[in-house]
């Protein structure tokens, strides 16, 4: 437990970095997520470089800091204490380059899934279509090896550059990383700097046409209203939402939390729900899977905080 008060630890960070980084005290982390819930981080750092990253790497482990990267928040629920420690956004320009070399994409760990599918249209290149509406980072995609419309992350990766807590770079391939379904265990404890992705000479008509096609499928069955996307992984023998449809649940609420009446797997917040109503109603669902039909259902949300 580190007893430093919150704003001495983000004017210390501050000190250590240029005035290009970004340091906050007590920083709302509400906002910066999809779902809308939760409460503030005790310190938020947006990193201008490399080598300012390693500097806060470096800087939380020295004080036992725990620290959190946050992409694009749409995967991720925040109990509504917040999160006691430092959490780290790769969104500086430095970490959203996305360069077409050949057949290949260098897309830094902050650059948007969409626009990652908007350049592999541009240049060419097949086989990234999926990633139009995830609307997440590539770093967060990585970290959890998101997927969507059949394809997932780690099909098309080379590559992946990451930093260990002491600020060393190091370079991965796939099969040095633990990757499985919806999870790669080696960017647990290591922050994703960019990744190569592998495209295919394709033709622009058909990658638009495909792109098209997701984005339809998409809208006409996943809600528009704020959520964390699929709330649970799929268990063996049957998607998650359609379980939670056979159930009954669709409709269900706790507070202002609801289960989407357009996909079982995704939990809406109507406006002003807590993070505690969003739990509430995840073990709600979950006691009835287990009850009726055995089955434990597990989150892939990332749930963090106190
Ligand atoms: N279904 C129902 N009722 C529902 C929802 C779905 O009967 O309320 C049925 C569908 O008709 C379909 C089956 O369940 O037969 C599967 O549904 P869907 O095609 O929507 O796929 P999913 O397995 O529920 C997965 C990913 C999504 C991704 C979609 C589209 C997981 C946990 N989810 O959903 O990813 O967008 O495929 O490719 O793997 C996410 O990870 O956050 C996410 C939204």
């Amino acid at each position: 437990m580190n007893s430093t008060p919150v704003q001495t630890q983000a004017e210390d960070l501050a000190a250590l970095l240029s005035p290009e980084s970004v340091v906050r005290a007590h920083e709302p982390l509400a906002r910066r997520t999809t779902l809308r819930v939760g409460g503030p981080a005790d310190v938020y750092v947006e990193p201008a470089s490399e080598a300012e990253l390693a500097a806060v790497l470096r800087f939380c482990a020295e004080r036992s800091l725990p620290s959190l990267l946050l992409g694009r928040g749409s995967n991720l629920l925040v109990r509504d204490g917040g999160f006691r420690g430092v959490v780290i956004c790769l969104c500086q320009p430095e970490f959203s380059r996305i360069t077409i070399r050949g057949q290949q994409l260098e897309c830094g760990a902050g650059a948007r899934l969409k626009n990652v599918a908007v350049e592999a249209r541009r240049a060419g290149l097949a086989g990234l279509e999926f990633l139009e509406g995830i609307p997440g980072s590539v770093g967060g995609a990585l970290r959890m090896n998101a997927g969507a419309m059949g394809g997932a992350m780690f099909e098309i990766v080379e590559t992946v550059r990451v930093m260990d807590p002491t600020g060393e770079i190091i370079e991965l391939r796939p099969e040095q990383m633990a990757v499985a379904y919806r999870s790669c265990a080696s960017l647990r404890d290591r922050v994703a700097l960019s990744a190569g992705l592998r495209g295919q000479p394709g033709e622009a008509g058909s990658i638009d046409r495909r792109m098209r096609e997701f984005s339809e499928k998409r809208w006409s069955s996943q809600p528009a209203a704020p959520s964390a996307g699929c709330m649970f992984k799929n268990p063996a023998g049957i998607p998650a939402g359609k379980l939670i449809d056979e159930l009954g649940l669709k409709g269900t609420r706790v507070g202002a939390a609801r289960v989407s009446q357009e996909h079982g797997n995704f939990l809406v917040n109507d406006g002003g729900a807590t993070a505690s109503e969003v739990l509430g109603l995840i073990e709600l669902i979950r006691e009835r899977a287990r009850r009726e039909r055995g089955i434990e259902l597990e989150t892939e949300v990332q749930i963090i905080g106190e």
